[in-house]
């Protein structure tokens, strides 16, 4: 799909891999609402992306903001044509830790946002793109959502995170043949260790830890090399169903 004069919107924009996919549709042309809780970030990434870009400060589990971005990316850029949700939230703990049992609410947490608040940001854009008239490839509109090596090499503490992610890779093929007939595509990212402030709140030993692990090249992944890859997926009509591993070769061991 072209992405130049088209309307996008992008979760966790504010940040990190989010921001970096928005800066590369606002290089290639296209429009971006971006979607973060982070009041603060999201303002001042979408006033660097000029008149490309608006803000809507939200969460992705509640349904009136996700509609108020997709409503806007509707009156402002004429359509919506991609949803890419990079939005999500990272937490360790051990099942059994050393003064209790892992904290429920906290594995609760990290599920709804990463997997129920990606779903809530799919089932909405979807039903906005059915409308979209078809390009000549019978294209509606992509939805790329970002699931994380974890989803099969979660680590020690990592139970949450990995279910969560699991999620949203295992969801992938079933949504794809589920919006197939709107001419919607659906692709999971799979990134391994990315330097972003995600990463960059792991302690020091963590992330260096991480980055032995990868085999080449041995160093944490850029956001623009993930945004890259984001914007072949828009790109490539044959992409579909597909969780896309982007890792240096790293599979994670243990810790
Ligand atoms: N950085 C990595 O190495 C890595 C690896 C694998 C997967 N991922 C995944 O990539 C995605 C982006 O991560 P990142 O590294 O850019 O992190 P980041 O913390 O830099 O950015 C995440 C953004 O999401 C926003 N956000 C969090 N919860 C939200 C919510 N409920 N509603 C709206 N916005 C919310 C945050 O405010 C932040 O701006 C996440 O889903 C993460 O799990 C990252």
């Amino acid at each position: 799909m072209e992405i130049a004069a088209r309307g996008f919107l992008v979760t966790g924009g504010a940040s990190g891999l989010g921001r970096a996919c928005a800066e590369a549709l606002a290089r290639r042309g296209g429009r971006v609402v971006l979607v973060d809780r982070d009041a603060q970030a999201g303002a001042v990434a979408a006033a660097s992306l000029g008149s490309a870009a608006r803000f809507v400060e939200g969460d992705v589990t509640d349904t009136a903001a996700v509609q108020r971005a997709v409503d806007l990316a509707r009156s402002e850029f004429g359509g919506l044509w991609g949803a890419l949700n990079c939005a999500g939230i990272l937490a360790g703990a051990r099942v059994v830790g050393r003064k209790a049992p892992h904290d429920l609410e906290l594995f609760m947490r990290v599920v709804h946002v990463n997997l129920v608040g990606t779903f809530n940001v799919v089932r909405l854009a979807a039903a906005a793109m059915v409308g979209n008239p078809p390009n000549h490839e019978g294209e509606r509109g992509v939805i790329v959502n970002t699931a994380s090596i974890a989803a099969w090499e979660g680590q020690i503490g990592q139970a949450a995170y990995a279910a969560s992610k699991a999620g949203v890779a295992g969801m992938t093929l079933p949504l794809a043949r589920d919006l197939a007939e709107h001419g919607i595509r659906v692709v999971a990212i799979a990134p391994g260790a990315f330097a972003t402030p995600m990463m960059a709140a792991l302690s020091a030993e963590l992330q260096s830890s991480l980055e032995s692990q990868i085999p080449f090249p041995s160093r944490m992944g850029k956001p623009a090399e993930f945004a890259a890859l984001a914007m072949h997926v828009l790109e490539n009509p044959m992409l579909n169903g597909s969780v896309i591993r982007i890792d240096g070769g790293l599979r994670m061991g243990p810790r």
